[in-house]
């Protein structure tokens, strides 16, 4: 009698994973060519972007930051002004004050190199353990792993891992790092990117064509579409508050600066009023008012998503034949401002109807 065969589960190896890898990689700007070694600088700078926020909003911001600034030294010579204006858009904004400040740092106590270990990349500011994980592997080979949203999901799925985050965190990672290869770390990394993205996608997942299909233990359980499992997020607060449009006879509107440190720190606003619970009355909006004018209400409001909470904001617009004396810069091209795209919004809401005052509009962060 033949002996039972048992099947057994095949092992999830980097292996077949880099073979995918070598067939379906994206071409992407900050990517060096296939067997080529990456520049820190690309690598530094697109991961910095992309925390939060999706390669395809990356690509412009990508360009025109390499287009001004092409080395880590040119960036730290810059004006911080003028690298928050060049962010607007892109949104949380500390990313821009601490890659200016890592850039500073790289050029003045590191002679312009970027560190080789994850150590000295992951002391640098606005690197946390994902990024200095990332630029180890992608510029340096380093064997490190790179846990951001796309992995858990990878991994949580192919082992079967439905305990919730953030909890299972430690796990994850200690079974990613398991698997990283020691030659070809940095391609690794990037083929888990490159399997998330288009693979192993939050619905319905393509396992047909996954090179580690055969070894998911979700995909064998049919439980792939259920993981990661998640926390229940907390509800977020919702904030209220009125805005001040005010608008020359030559088209310049009143901005005034955000103080450095906090929300949109050192980004440019409208005035606006506290944000509460509430909307302010008419009268209290008027007292909130950066000077007296025929202020006229906006109908509808504002809404925009920060982190922790929700913001909702009522808009009031003036036009003024002369210009009153105010705190603030009363700006022509509202594109040479780092305005925040909340601000934006709020700017068009008070002026839109006269035609698009910004061109581009579009949602930069990541699900
Ligand atoms: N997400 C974060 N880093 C990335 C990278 N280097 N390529 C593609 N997606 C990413």
């Amino acid at each position: 009698m033949p002996a039972r065969t048992v099947k057994t589960q095949k092992p999830v190896r980097a292996a077949d994973l880099l073979a995918w890898y070598d067939v379906h990689r994206r071409e992407l700007p900050w990517r060096a060519r296939a067997g080529r070694k990456a520049d820190p600088y690309r690598v530094w700078l697109s991961e910095i972007m992309l925390q939060q926020t999706t390669v395809q909003a990356v690509g412009p911001y990508f360009a025109k930051f390499l287009k001004a600034w092409p080395t880590v030294k040119a960036l730290a010579a810059a004006e911080q002004d003028e690298v928050l204006t060049a962010w607007a858009g892109l949104g949380y904004y500390a990313r821009a004050r601490n890659l200016h400040a890592a850039a500073k740092t790289v050029a003045t106590e590191h002679g312009g190199l970027f560190p080789d270990t994850y150590e000295g990349l992951r002391a640098l500011p606005g690197i946390g353990d994902y990024t200095a994980g990332a630029i180890a592997a992608i510029a340096f080979d380093l064997p490190h792993a790179a846990m951001d949203a796309n992995a858990e999901r990878v991994i949580a799925r192919v082992y079967a891992i439905d305990e919730p985050l953030p909890k299972s965190k430690p796990a994850m990672r200690a079974a990613l790092q398991a698997l990283v290869p020691e030659k070809r770390a940095g391609d690794f990394a990037q083929a888990l990117m490159d399997l998330g993205s288009a693979i192993c996608t939050p619905k319905r997942p393509s396992c047909g064509r996954c090179p580690w299909e055969a070894g998911c233990l979700a995909r064998k359980r049919g439980i792939q579409e259920e993981l990661p499992v998640k926390a229940p997020k907390a509800v977020r607060p919702l904030k209220r508050g009125a805005a001040f449009v005010a608008r020359d006879a030559s088209g310049a509107v009143l901005l005034v600066k955000r103080p450095e440190k906090g929300l949109l720190g050192g980004m440019m606003q409208p005035p606006l009023g506290p944000w509460t619970e509430e909307f302010p009355s008419h009268e209290e909006a008027m007292r909130q008012a950066p000077f007296r004018a025929a202020w006229k209400k906006r109908t509808g409001v504002v809404r925009h998503g920060f982190t922790h909470f929700e913001l909702e904001i009522e808009v009031y617009a003036a036009e003024l034949a002369t210009r009153p004396r105010a705190d603030g810069r009363w700006v022509d091209d509202l594109s040479t401002a780092a305005l925040p795209t909340v601000m934006k919004k709020i700017v068009e809401h008070a002026f839109g109807d006269d035609g698009p005052l910004f061109v581009q509009a579009r949602s930069a962060r990541k699900r």
